[in-house]
């Protein structure tokens, strides 16, 4: 929305995909210590967001939100001042009714939304230093009105505060009302485009269940007019890592295709046990350097033969981002072309792979052998006779 301090993609780190409601300070001060001592900080991740269960069940008797006195003992603002210490910053969960989503399914805690206390909650949050908020409206109720008023009064009252603050929505698609249908991009910082997503690749879910990296990617691929800088689609946070469950080849392209579309990079696994290859994965510049790009483009589908796909972003600097998707479980041929790529009739140009590093000039077309389940993802420079170059992610980031 305007005046969002989320000019670039948010980079971040969230505790649902790995801990759901087992969380705990310590875990939320290891996963902050973790994010500096992995390198993620240096390659520009911000956020430690804390989701759903953090909260006591009740407010206090002026009405407060408070913590849960035996997951968070020393408090949210005491949390915040560490995730600050480390030059992080703090993101916190809420929802628009009166529970939240791990309540209002599984009774799990965290029963306190923010109906009829959103000034207050708002208050609480920039009192604590909160720099994110997820505000997840979580249930059946409502109509699409509801949800933009809802959703309304909370920008409202976080923009009271003046403290700046990422408003990370989330409308529910499960359920009638909205889905991606609606563009939140006048009141949302970054919206959540699909169901939740799961650690799979492809699990038959169109609606009312846990998605797959394959149905995300359909829901999000007629999206890209939507996004830009201070408004993002969201096709929910990664699954890069989380329970060891992705080869490293479905973790790169799984990675690969977030960052290409734009969306913000919220990790969702242990960081403080991840592999060196899972964090190779989740810190790899050149693949950072196109998500942050300062266009704020969302790739375009630009070939769909069913298994196969091309996506394309165009760069700032006149160079492009594609990625050749095998979504099929055996290896293929994926081809396009510099013009289908947004590069125009260029007749010679550099291909740089992101994963291997490897450069080489051509004429011909943009072509790979994809592994299954896999993405080659180029940057590709018009005129081949330009050194490679190294991208720089300074500046990157959402900061302020
Ligand atoms: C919903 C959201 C998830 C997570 C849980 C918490 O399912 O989509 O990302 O925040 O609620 O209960």
């Amino acid at each position: 929305a305007p005046g969002s301090p989320a000019v670039r993609p948010p980079l971040g780190w969230n505790s649902w995909n790995t801990f759901g409601c087992d969380i705990s300070e310590a875990k939320i001060r290891a996963a902050a210590d973790a994010m500096v001592s992995s390198g993620m900080k240096a390659a520009g991740y911000q956020y430690v967001v804390v989701d759903d269960c953090w909260q006591a069940t009740t407010r206090d008797a002026a009405g407060n939100l408070r913590s849960d006195p035996v997951r968070f003992p020393s408090g949210m603002k005491a949390l915040g001042d560490y995730i600050h210490g480390k030059g992080l910053k703090f993101g916190i969960y809420q929802a628009p009714r009166e529970e939240t989503c791990a309540q209002y399914f599984n009774a799990l805690g965290g029963a306190t939304g923010a109906l009829g206390h959103e000034r207050q909650d708002a208050t609480t949050f920039a009192s604590w230093g909160v720099d994110f908020l997820k505000y997840d409206w979580c249930s059946p109720w409502g109509t699409l009105n509801d949800q933009i008023a809802g959703f309304t009064t909370m920008r409202d009252a976080l923009r009271a505060t003046g403290r700046p603050i990422v408003y990370s929505i989330n409308s529910n698609s499960a359920h009638t009302n909205t889905g991606p249908s609606y563009d939140w991009g006048p009141i949302a910082d970054m919206w959540r485009t699909t169901e939740d997503i799961t650690d799979t690749w492809t699990s038959g879910c169109r609606a009312d269940c846990f998605m797959g990296v394959t149905e995300i990617l359909d829901v999000q691929a007629p999206l890209y007019p939507r996004a830009g800088p201070q408004h993002w689609n969201d096709p929910d946070m990664l699954e890069v890592g989380v329970r060891g469950t992705f080869t490293p080849t479905e973790n790169r392209a799984h990675f690969s295709m977030w960052a290409i579309m734009a969306a913000p990079l919220i990790a969702g696994n242990d960081i403080t046990t991840m592999s060196a290859d899972v964090r190779s994965v989740l810190t790899n510049p050149d693949v950072l350097a196109i998500n942050q790009d300062s266009a704020g483009r969302q790739a375009q589908r630009v070939r769909d033969s069913g298994e196969t796909e091309v996506w394309a972003k165009t760069l700032s600097d006149g160079s492009a981002a594609v990625a050749l998707l095998n979504r099929s479980n055996s290896a293929a041929t994926v081809s396009t072309t510099a013009a289908e790529a947004g590069l125009g009739a260029a007749s010679g140009y550099q291909l740089f792979d992101v994963w291997t590093k490897a450069a080489r000039n051509t004429s011909s077309a943009i072509s790979a052998t994809v592994p299954p389940h896999g993405v080659v993802m180029y940057r590709v420079r018009t005129g081949s006779t330009e050194p490679t170059p190294t991208f720089s992610l300074r500046g990157a980031g959402s900061g302020r």
